[in-house]
C-alpha cells in the first residue's frame, strides 16, 4: 500500500472509460491491492472519495467516505466507508439538487452541480461480493460524481451555471487553510 499521484484535469487517462473488474481479480488480491493505495491517496489528500482512474488504474472501482467529518465538506453527513466496482446507478425520481462539489483532480476548484436526489445503487465489494443501497443527499452526490470519473466525466463538465465555478479560498473563506487543495 502507497499514497499514488493524483492525475490531475488535462491529464487524457481521466478522459477514458474504464474497464469491467473480472471475478478473476478479486481472487488475485489485486482489487484488495488497489484498495489500499486507493484508501492511502483519499486520506494523505482529504478526500471524500476516490476514483482508479483517479491514480492512473483504469478499473470500475470506486471508494468514499469512512473519514468522519470531512474538512473539506465540513456540512456533508457522514457516510460509511464503501469500495463499489463494477457499480450501476439506477436514480429513484426525477428531482435533482443542486450542490457544490470539488475534486481531487481539480484542485483549489468548486462548482455547483446539479446531481440527482436520490437512487439505488449496485456493485461489488473489495472481495466481489454483491451489495446495493438506495441513498439520497449528499451519498447520492458521491456516488454521481465517482462514478462519471469511471467514464471519463470529471464535474466541471457538469456545471450548468459557470458563475457558480471558483477557486475554493475566494468561495469559501472559512474552509481554508483545512482544505488542502
Ligand atoms: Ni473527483
Amino acid at each position: 500500500m502507497a499514497i499514488q499521484e493524483i492525475l490531475r484535469m488535462g491529464d487524457p487517462r481521466l478522459l477514458r472509460v474504464a474497464e469491467p473488474v473480472g471475478n478473476e481479480m478479486f481472487a488475485s488480491g489485486e482489487i484488495s491491492a488497489l484498495v489500499h493505495d486507493l484508501l492511502d491517496t483519499m486520506k494523505a489528500a482529504n478526500g471524500a472519495g476516490i476514483a482508479a482512474p483517479q491514480i492512473g488504474v483504469n478499473l470500475r472501482v470506486i471508494i468514499f467516505g469512512g473519514t468522519g467529518k470531512n474538512p473539506r465538506y465540513p456540512d456533508a453527513p457522514e457516510i460509511p466507508f464503501t469500495v463499489l466496482c463494477n457499480p450501476e446507478i439506477e436514480f429513484l425520481g426525477d428531482e435533482k439538487e443542486a450542490g457544490w462539489e470539488g475534486c481531487l483532480s481539480v484542485p483549489g476548484l468548486r462548482g455547483e452541480v446539479p446531481r440527482f436526489s436520490r437512487l439505488r445503487y449496485r456493485g461489488q465489494d473489495q472481495h466481489g461480493t454483491p451489495f446495493e443501497r438506495s441513498v439520497d443527499g449528499f451519498h447520492a452526490r458521491v456516488v454521481q460524481h465517482e462514478c462519471d470519473h469511471l467514464d471519463g466525466v470529471l464535474y466541471p463538465r457538469r456545471i450548468e451555471d459557470l458563475t457558480k465555478f471558483g477557486f475554493t479560498d475566494i468561495l469559501f473563506p472559512s474552509l481554508t487553510p483545512a482544505s488542502e487543495d
